[in-house]
């Protein structure tokens, strides 16, 4: 297969470079798209060096797939080209998630719903995705109707500006010299920050209200009722997300931990807890601290860390291209 990867020197980018191997997907040939400031850089992919080059209809055309890993407002620009060279496009901004007939997918959960793309499969939100994972066992065993969910958001989820923001105020604050901030709206170093994304009209902001949107649209539960507070915290990667949730029926925390146990993506743990050092740089998501919830009438409530760089992003949207080849 011929593919292209825009965005391919940012945070996501790169780490989907390492998922196309590990996910053994039959690249012919790739090309590597980022801005100006990159063409003339290369990245290595299986030990040689690909050149970044600068998006063109000229180099979009013969690629089978393209992989978005740029804003929403790139994406929406790049799309035409993309769509005009006959690539399918995986992307992971925000910018086609809510289209009608722009299939959102976690492989796991809805990944038969990948085949009805008409040119463009959209990537899930990352706390959505780590936050449904956790979810979707439980979905199976009854509908979930309400959830409530609280994030403790990485600052890689802000990609490498976000990094560096964390990584210059630690310094600068040993170092007794002022603190900058851009990626963010405050400090974040030895802070947290419960504001991300732009603020809404009802109080929630842009990232909150698509835990309710992307989640009725990935579980098939159009009624599905979600408050969620997301908050960025002084953590590099992997994001965490409490859930409380209730289901029609009730379901016991034996069901539960029996779903969670054997649902592919997920690793329960009954001992100890998920916490985001021990789940970076891999793809499972961890689900941990099962309880019956004290608020919702037989419902249940659950810590959950995952990769959101990868699982959040790169590696489920590979993920989604695999499931595509596997039906080939
Ligand atoms: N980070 C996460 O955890 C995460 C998770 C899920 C989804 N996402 C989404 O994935 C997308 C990428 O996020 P990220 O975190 O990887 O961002 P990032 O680290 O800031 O990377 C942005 C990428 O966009 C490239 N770019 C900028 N202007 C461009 C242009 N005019 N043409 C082509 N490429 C251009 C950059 O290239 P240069 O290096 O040349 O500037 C860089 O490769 C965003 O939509 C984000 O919301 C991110």
């Amino acid at each position: 297969m011929k593919i292209g990867i825009i965005g391919a020197t940012g945070a996501v980018g790169r780490q989907m470079i390492d998922c196309l191997d590990e996910q053994a997907i039959p690249v012919e040939e790739l090309r590597l798209f980022a801005s100006s400031r990159s063409v003339g850089r290369t990245m290595k992919f299986k030990q040689k060096d690909v050149a970044i080059e600068a998006v063109s209809q000229d180099r979009l055309n013969g690629l089978d797939a393209v992989f978005g890993a740029v804003s929403a407002e790139l994406a929406k620009e790049y799309r035409p080209l993309i769509q005009k060279a006959g690539a399918l496009f995986i992307d992971n901004s925000s910018a086609f998630r809510a289209e009608e007939d722009v299939p959102l997918v976690i492989p796991e959960i809805n990944g038969a719903d990948a085949f009805a793309h008409h040119g463009v499969i959209a990537n899930p939100n990352c706390s959505t995705i780590v936050a449904l994972m956790a979810a979707a066992p439980i979905a199976n065993i009854s509908p979930i109707e309400k959830m409530i969910v609280s994030t403790y958001q990485a600052v890689s989820g802000a990609g490498i500006p976000g990094l560096r923001e964390l990584h210059d105020q630690i310094h600068s604050i040993e170092e007794g010299k002022p603190v900058e901030t851009e990626a963010f709206p405050a400090q974040i170093a030895y802070n947290c920050i419960p504001f991300i994304g732009s603020e809404g009209t009802d109080g929630y902001t842009s990232e909150e209200a698509k835990m309710q949107n992307e989640g009725r649209k990935i579980l098939h539960l159009p009624e599905l009722r979600v408050t969620c507070t997301c908050v960025r915290v002084p953590v590099f990667r992997s994001h965490s997300v409490s859930v409380s949730l209730q289901c029609k029926e009730p379901v016991s925390i034996e069901a539960a931990e029996q779903a969670l146990r054997l649902y592919p993506g997920i690793r329960y743990m009954k001992e100890g807890y998920p916490m985001p050092l021990d789940t970076s740089d891999q793809d499972l998501v961890y689900v941990g601290r099962l309880r019956e919830d004290k608020v919702f009438d037989g419902g249940l409530a659950l810590f959950a860390c995952g990769d959101q760089i990868r699982k959040g992003a790169a590696s489920n949207a590979v993920q989604i291209l695999r499931v595509l080849l596997s039906k080939e």
